[in-house]
């Protein structure tokens, strides 16, 4: 169908149940909070993993969920440290390891794909089986929050993975709503214009690897599924789907396969998504179920929207895009962290020039039009991911006024019918240049190794 070949000509490709490995591996280094106790999965359990997220960054995992069978895992991907680690990225710079990830890109499907057969635990289920998690107080319903999209470009057969919150509606039918800007939407438009429906799997429960290369935001033209191969530093395992023309990674917990309806849209909404905020009900596309794969044992993924799961990633993923944008634009340029709210950049660079913070920010604001509302830039003695940190830079080292830098009438956040996200801010919080050695940061010798343990008892 697409060139795959089998898997047994591909050395080191596996067909295990990446995620349970992942989820064993995290159960065995104790890096796990277990919850043995029945919870609702109307509210009940997303107020669990809130107060659980408000304490450490672990993921959970729900053991007992009311009218499922299978177990619920969370946050997973909800501490940088996890994140970096699922990259490879060992010195915690997620955006130069990214990078070099990318650049080592497999260009064409044989080389990232191998086939293999359905697993023997596979079985039909119906999506009433799932656990049916409604997660804040005005949601519509149950909604699927992590469930990967998994489609190709209906003229190239170039495969996109993708998240879209899905709204539960019956046995047969998701409703879902398509960012504006994402790939899997042009997809459907292009099948749309000839009439047609475009076939789509929901994976839920993958490889970690698979989910971090689904939040990234890579170019109309590349196979996702070769960046998620290429983190997973071998081809993945693929099988054919039951009822649609399209190969899905074996190893998935879940596998809803369907196809988005042409010129039919359906009420879906209010949701509260990533903002913090309500979404509004609106007339959105929808996802007609035809088979529910369910492996035996599966685990479901439910992931809290906003919460630290699904920005840390989402962080993660837009600042190596604006790292690879940046990089090539401008000198100096170290790393890039975004922040909780996805609309606040901030970039380490090494000063060589007078004038170079704001060169930086420009780059940085025409790599992803709808964030970079706030582009900060500072040295490379500050922390990035500490807020904190940047503002002390931004108030300690110049004038507020001449640092500041506003950029009236810019279109910002696509979905902005008040254009309450249009403008940029542009701060620049570096030393300023050649002044460098009067801003050198005060450090006492030693304190980096001091292990307050040996010193100090608490009474
Ligand atoms: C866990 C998670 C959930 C997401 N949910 C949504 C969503 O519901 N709607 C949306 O428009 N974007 C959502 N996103 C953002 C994008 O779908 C995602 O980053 C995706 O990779 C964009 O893909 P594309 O650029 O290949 O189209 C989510 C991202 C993550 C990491």
């Amino acid at each position: 169908m697409l060139g795959i070949r089998p898997c047994q000509d591909v050395p080191g490709a596996r067909s295990e149940a990446e995620l349970r490995d992942y989820v064993g591996k995290l159960l065995a280094r104790g890096e796990m909070l277990v919850v043995e106790r029945e919870v609702d999965p109307r509210h009940e359990l997303a107020a669990v993993i809130k107060a659980a997220q408000a304490e450490s960054d672990l993921p959970i995992l729900f053991r007992k969920v009311r009218g499922s069978a299978m177990p619920v895992v969370s946050n997973l991907y909800g501490s940088r440290a996890r994140l970096c680690e699922m990259i490879g990225a060992a010195d915690g710079n997620y955006c130069t390891r990214w990078r070099k990830l990318m650049q080592g890109m497999k260009p064409s499907a044989p080389d990232f794909l191998a086939t293999v057969a359905p697993p023997a635990d596979l079985r039909a289920a119906r999506l009433s089986e799932l656990p049916q998690i409604t997660y804040a107080e005005h949601d519509a319903g149950p909604y699927f929050t992590a469930a990967i999209f998994l489609a190709r470009e209906p003229e190239t057969g170039v495969a996109n993975l993708s998240f879209h919150r899905s709204m539960v509606v019956s046995d047969d039918e998701v409703r879902i709503r398509l960012g504006t800007t994402h790939d899997l939407t042009r997809y459907q438009r292009k099948a749309e214009a000839q009439n047609q429906a475009l076939p789509a799997a929901l994976l839920i429960g993958t490889a970690p690897e698979i989910f971090v290369a689904a939040a990234a935001s890579l170019p109309y033209e590349t196979d996702e599924l070769s960046a998620a191969a290429q983190i997973l530093g071998r081809p993945i395992a693929m099988r054919p789907c039951k009822t649609i023309d399209l190969m899905v990674p074996a190893d998935t917990e879940i596998v809803v396969e369907g196809e988005i309806l042409p010129n039919v849209r359906r009420p879906e909404g209010p949701f509260a998504e990533f903002k913090g905020y309500y979404a509004p009900r609106g007339e959105q596309h929808v996802f007609q179920v035809k088979h529910v794969g369910v492996r035996e044992g599966a685990m479901f993924h439910g992931l809290l929207c906003g919460s630290p799961e699904d920005t840390r990633l989402l962080q993660e993923a837009i600042a190596a895009r604006i790292y690879n944008h940046v990089v090539a634009q401008a000198a100096g340029v170290i790393d890039v962290a975004v922040h909780a709210t996805l609309l606040c950049t901030v970039i380490k660079i090494r000063q060589s020039y007078a004038g170079q913070a704001r060169a930086v920010a420009m780059a940085a604001i025409g790599s992803h039009l709808d964030y970079n509302k706030a582009v900060i830039v500072v040295d490379e003695d500050v922390d990035i991911h500490d807020l904190h940190d940047v503002w002390w830079a931004f108030l300690t080292r110049g004038r507020a006024d001449a640092r500041t830098l506003v950029i009236p009438d810019v279109p910002g956040f696509y979905r902005d019918p008040h254009r309450d996200h249009w403008g940029r801010l542009v701060i620049d919080a570096t030393k300023p240049f050649g002044r460098e050695d009067e801003f050198a940061r005060r450090r006492i010798p030693g304190e980096e190794g001091i292990n307050l343990a040996d010193y100090a008892v608490k009474r």
